[in-house]
């Protein structure tokens, strides 16, 4: 359904002078308050710094609510699509907006699957980096390239075109994170192999090694498959706002999609699966974590609980659960590398809701406290958690951004200031300054 404009409106009232503001009303979640015209009306404008009372778009995709813990994508619970679903078919119904029938799921694994490989002069476009380059960093470069090398699907209004970035955008952001990460490590790339599914199919390029058969573990593959899913979308997070107004500048796919990682890198966003994992290494054993919740607590020390907190859910992250199940289910199958850190992440979480610090903050661990822990036991290094994340993040960036190039109220974004620099003086001349 589209916005419904409410009968009810706002009205606002500066110096004696009133301004009705339409409301409109969504399929769930809170109403809007329609301010498009406040500054034609009023010559005023609002003021949001972090846009916490602002809604930047209409959207169909993801719905989330922050004090129940409710996570959906197109109407479905995430709890749902990681447990009876896999990632591909998320990948459908954030794209699409339906669950697949099994005809048009068959179809979409193989038209994906005949994506996955990247041109091959991608390789020598690698071999610039220096070996210690972070991943991050080398997939920033990477996926804003491939807008090199795809040239006949860049014209954004051409929805043919923009459905055909986004299957390649979903397809080869793996085997980009896979290179990315066997370059660093200074082995050689694996090709993908089109008989494994997407999970699959991304460790065996990520751990495979020329000179052995390499077996998939398929217990790994299945939580690696679920946390893809967690991870897929999340409304208008940091990373989707920076991949929409790239976006609203007509910019191609592969920048907006580029943008999205770089954002996405920075540690109070995606980047915090790898704070998270150094924070607890840092805490060590369980008896110290007392006195590192000592230095959260002093707001003379700018140390965070990583992993904790969120803009929006302001009760438990659903993914958290999700992720804490998916890191004893790997630590099970692994048999080690974890249990320590596990049971610091444990009693860390234990003694944060207990705190009232925490309560009164309301800080809950969010998708990045668990994810490290498990990501690690599945051998992966931690400058290669935020890359995993931007693995899954990019089929809901790039649904975020089809649907607001698709949206006919969508014009450039261009917010404006409260400016409160130097009123106007004129030019001195260097002769004659201080
Ligand atoms: C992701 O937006 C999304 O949807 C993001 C994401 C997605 O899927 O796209 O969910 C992924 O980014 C998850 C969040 C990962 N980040 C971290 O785990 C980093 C640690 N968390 C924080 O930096 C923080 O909680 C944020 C950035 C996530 C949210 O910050 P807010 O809502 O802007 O909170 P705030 O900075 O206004 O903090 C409110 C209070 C402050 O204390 P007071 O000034 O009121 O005394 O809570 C404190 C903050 O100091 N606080 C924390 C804290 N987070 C907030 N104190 C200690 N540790 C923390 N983690």
């Amino acid at each position: 359904m589209d916005a419904k404009t409410n009968t009810k409106s706002a009205t606002l009232t500066v110096d004696g002078k009133s301004f009705e503001l339409p409301i409109h009303s969504g399929t769930v979640g809170p109403d809007v308050i329609d301010i498009g015209k406040l500054y034609a009306q009023s010559g005023m404008f609002t003021y949001d710094p972090g846009f916490t009372s602002t809604g930047s778009c209409q959207s169909k995709i993801t719905y989330i609510d922050g004090d129940a813990g409710i996570l959906e994508y197109r109407g479905y619970p995430i709890e749902q699509l990681a447990e009876k679903g896999d990632f591909l078919e998320t990948c459908y119904l954030l794209l699409y907006g339906e669950l697949p029938t099994a005809k048009q799921k068959a179809d979409f694994d193989k038209l994906v699957t005949n994506h996955t490989m990247v041109h091959d002069q991608m390789n020598r476009f690698f071999t610039g980096f220096r070996r210690d380059a972070h991943p991050m960093a080398v997939m920033v470069a990477s996926v804003g390239a491939l807008a090199a090398f795809y040239h006949d699907s860049t014209d954004v209004n051409d929805a043919k075109q923009r459905e055909i970035a986004s299957i390649r955008m979903i397809a080869k952001i793996p085997t980009l994170a896979a290179m990315a990460y066997k370059y660093t490590i200074g082995q050689p790339f694996v090709y993908p192999t089109n008989s494994l599914d997407f999970a699959a199919n991304f460790m065996k390029m990520c751990f495979a090694v020329p000179c052995e058969e390499y077996k998939v573990n398929p217990v790994l593959a299945k939580a690696l498959d679920k946390i893809f899913t967690l991870h897929a979308d999340h409304e208008q997070n940091a990373s989707t706002s920076t991949v929409r107004i790239a976006g609203s500048s007509g910019a191609n796919p592969f920048a907006c999609i580029a943008a999205g990682i770089a954002c996405l890198w920075g540690p109070a966003h995606g980047g915090a699966n790898e704070a998270a994992l150094q924070m607890l290494a840092e805490i060590g054993t369980v008896d110290k974590i007392p006195e590192f919740i000592a230095k959260v607590k002093d707001k003379n020390s700018s140390v965070r609980l990583m992993g904790f907190g969120h803009r929006v859910y302001k009760n438990y992250d659903p993914r958290a659960k999700l992720m804490q199940q998916a890191c004893h289910e790997v630590l099970k199958e692994t048999g080690h590398g974890g249990d320590e850190m596990l049971a610091v992440a444990m009693e860390l979480e234990k003694i944060a809701l207990s705190d009232q610090y925490f309560i009164d903050r309301k800080l809950y661990p969010n998708v990045d406290f668990y994810s490290g822990i498990t990501l690690k036991a599945m051998g992966f290094p931690t400058s290669m958690f935020t890359v995993l994340f931007a693995v899954a993040r990019t089929v809901g960036w790039i649904s975020q951004w089809s649907e607001m190039i698709g949206d006919p109220q969508q014009k450039i974004g261009r917010p404006r200031q409260l400016y409160t620099g130097a009123a106007r003086r004129d030019y001195v001349d260097i002769t004659k300054r201080g």
